[in-house]
């Protein structure tokens, strides 16, 4: 309930490394995960990390607890971050809401899947 009414990370990074996207075609809702990559002894890292959820209280919640878990993780670890992962963060969410959570982490995935193929094309136009 904290992360559903005071949410962290809540809003949009300013020039972000990626954005990404990920939508419930049942219900409608749909997230959006900011992310600012840094680098660290030559390893990339999640410097900062922000949502938009315009869903059910579950989404909010899991997006919430998603961008605390992700923040300073290398992009390896953070986009292995499953649904199961958040649930667990949350103390538990009911049967009926755990695919709520998949907002969370599939953002997160095609986020990071975005930074990537956008790395690739730099490096492929050289
Ligand atoms: Fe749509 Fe929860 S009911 S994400």
């Amino acid at each position: 309930m904290d992360h559903f009414k005071n949410p962290k990370n809540m809003g949009e990074l300013d020039n972000p490394s990626a954005i990404g996207e990920a939508g419930n075609p049942v219900c409608g809702d749909i997230t959006y995960i900011y992310i600012k990559v840094g680098e660290k002894n030559g390893e990339e890292f999640l410097e900062d990390i922000k949502f938009q959820t315009f869903g059910c209280a579950a989404a909010i919640a899991t997006s919430s607890i998603l961008t605390e878990l992700a923040k300073g993780k290398k992009l390896q670890t953070a986009s292995r971050i499953t649904r199961e992962d958040i649930a667990a963060a949350l103390d538990g969410l009911p049967e009926a809401k755990m695919h709520c959570s998949n907002l969370a982490s599939d953002g997160l995935r095609d986020a990071i899947n975005k930074y990537e193929a956008k790395k690739k094309t730099k490096v492929d136009s050289f």
